[in-house]
This record gives structure tokens, sequence and C-alpha cells, in this order.
């Protein structure tokens, strides 16, 4: 029993209870009058590795050489890396360079993981232990003398009674991260504003629209219904410096619907031919390209955070993280029924956290 400020006796939790330990702090001990007993550890089996040494020399060479096959990836890719250079001739480059050094680095990865856990399960002693929790809170003796440390501290370095210092160091911990923010920033495109740059791509009116990667422009008549295509500005494919840029906003997707399907705005009445529309290929969340296309439900799928656009609906987001619809790139066909763009887009295309117009 114990009594509290005016003077009433009432039970303690710890005399209530024999399950409440004595050294339990204030405020994290739970009464439980009607508790289980701890039924304890079922009796250590133990494993193969432990009662035959053939087994455990087995395991051993398993770990081994798992961490030797690691050893191997990590030189693999490194190899890969020299062995398949990227160029910027080349777009395939990219795609041998990440693969070889993907396989390399998952070789490496993946056996070090296995061969950690295998000698942990197979090697490493498995008896059952019990590490007692002990209270989080300090002793008042303890509190109290970090209190004193901290004051002491606070004294001799005059943190507080120097103030121009402490606040001049303040600003300069602050000032510190700046460069790295100006070095960054110089990374980007300079005195170029991305609104501009993201609002004009190499579409214009009467530019053809051709496949990609062969740059052969294509006739309406050979999309068929429900085929799409990957297509890039007529021109594109010949171009060498900073192809791989302009390709990274004119990048466009094309199909055929049932032009019946279509729901089209009047404003963007004229935009399709036939029920065949495009669309910008680059996803208006972080740009990862929109590559999947689900014929049956028209709808368009980026791979990176599954967003989708509805096809038939001017390719409004229907699902996922973006925000904002796909650019649509109005289309037409010339006199030799090659299609043709109308104009450019009408609206910068990739992500939407650019201002836009
Ligand atoms: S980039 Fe397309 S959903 Fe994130």
């Amino acid at each position: 029993m114990a009594k509290d400020d005016n003077g009433a006796e009432h039970e303690t939790a710890a005399a209530s209870s024999s399950v409440v330990r004595a050294d339990t702090s204030a405020g994290t001990g739970v009464v439980v009058r009607n508790a289980l007993e701890n039924p304890g550890f079922p009796p250590h089996r133990p494993r193969i590795t432990d009662l035959n040494p053939k087994e455990e020399r087995k395991a051993e060479r398993a770990v081994y050489t798992l961490f030797y096959l690691s050893i191997v990836g990590s030189v693999f890719a490194i190899a890969a890396y020299m062995a398949f250079p990227i160029s910027a001739e080349d777009p395939g480059s990219v795609r041998l360079n990440n693969l070889f050094i993907g396989l390399g680095l998952s070789l490496a990865l993946l056996a070090l993981g296995i061969g950690a856990v295998h000698w942990g399960k197979a090697l490493m002693s498995d008896h059952e232990g019990v590490d007692e929790r002990h209270p989080v809170r300090g002793t008042d003796e303890v509190r109290a003398r970090a209190v004193e440390v901290f004051q002491q501290a606070n004294d001799e370095s005059g943190f507080g009674r120097r103030t121009l210092i402490r606040n001049s160091l303040i600003g300069a911990l602050i000032a510190f991260p700046l460069p790295a923010v100006v070095l960054f920033r110089g990374l980007g495109p300079q005195d170029l504003d991305p609104v501009a740059l993201l609002n004009e791509t190499m579409w214009k009116k009467g530019t053809r629209l051709a496949l990609d990667p062969s740059g052969t422009p294509i006739k309406a008549a050979d999309l068929t219904l429900g085929s799409s295509f990957h297509v890039i500005p007529e021109g594109l494919a010949e171009m060498g410096h900073g192809r791989l840029e302009e390709k990274a906003k004119a990048a466009v997707l094309l199909m055929r619907l049932n032009p019946d399907l279509l729901i089209e705005t009047p404003e963007r009445a004229g935009w399709s031919y036939q029920g065949i529309v495009a669309y910008s290929k680059i996803c208006t969340h972080v740009g990862c390209p929109v590559a999947l296309y689900e014929q049956q439900t028209h709808h368009l799928l980026c791979p990176c955070h599954q967003s989708q656009f509805d096809v038939t609906n001017h390719c409004e987001v229907i699902f996922g993280p973006a925000k904002r619809a796909l650019p649509q790139l109005p289309i037409t066909v010339d006199a030799e029924g090659y299609l043709i763009a109308q104009s450019d887009f009408t609206e910068p295309v990739g992500p939407s956290f650019w201002e836009r117009k």
C-alpha cells in the first residue's frame, strides 16, 4: 500500500502483481493480474552440422564457395564496365553495358547474401538465449550527471555566453552546404529556361511520324486497328550530336483505336486521324517512358510507378502518381498518306514539376 499526496492509501501496481519487476521504470510497466506463465524455450535441437563433422565441413565449403563466387561477380562487373563501354553513337551499347554490369553485381550481392545467411544458419552457434530488457530511462544520478556535463561544456566553451561566436558558427554551418547546391545547379543547362526547353520539341507542322529506331516514315494505312508504335520525328534517326536529348523530348506513342471510342473535346477535334492518336511517351510523373499499352482497355501504363492513362480520353490520368495527362501531338496525313504532325505539342512534355504555361 502507498499514500498519495492527500494521505489516502491505495494499492500500488508493483504490490498488486508479482509479475512487475522491481526495476521496471515508471510508465512502462503493464500490470497483468492473470499473466500466463512463461513456458520457456522448447528443448534445443542440434542441427545436422552440429552432429556430423562431415556436414559441417560441407557447409563451410558451401559458404566460402559462395563468397568466392561473390568476388567473381564483382570482378566480372568491373571487367564488363571496361569491355562494354557506353558509346554516344550507339544506344545499344547502354543495354549491353547495363546488362553485364548488372549481372556481375547481382551475382556478387546474391552470393554474398546467401553465403552470409548459410553461415549464420548452418555454422554459427544457434543456442537460444534471453536478453532481458532494461529500463530505457537512466537513473536520476545519471540524468543529473548528464545535465551537469552539458552545463559544464556550455560554460567551458562559452557557447551560450559568447553569442557572436555561436551565431556565426550557426551561420557557417547553414552556409556550408550551399556550394553543393550551386555546384549541382551548374550541372543543369546554363542560362536556359527549362520551361522553354521542354516546351519545344523537334515536332513542327508537316514533320512526318517515323518508326523508332529505324526512322522509316509511317503511312496511316499501315496501322491496323489495335496496333501501337514507338515513334520519332523523321530526321531524328540521322541526327548526330544532341540526338538523344531531342529524342527524350519528342518520343511519341502512336495507337489506332476504333474512332467511336475516342472522346474528343471540341478544342482537340481534328487532332486525331481516323482513330489514330499520338501522345508523348514521356511520363508526366518523373519522366520515364510510358511504354506499355493495354490494347483491350486502351490504357497506357508507366512501369516506373504504375501511372495509368486513358487513351480514349486524352490520356487523362486514371491511376498512379502522375498529376497531368500525357500531352497530345496533333496529327493528320499528307498528300502521300504519310502521318504528319500538325504542330509541336501545345504544352511542355515530361514531368509536371516545371512551371507550365
Ligand atoms: S515516372 Fe511514370 S509513374 Fe512515375
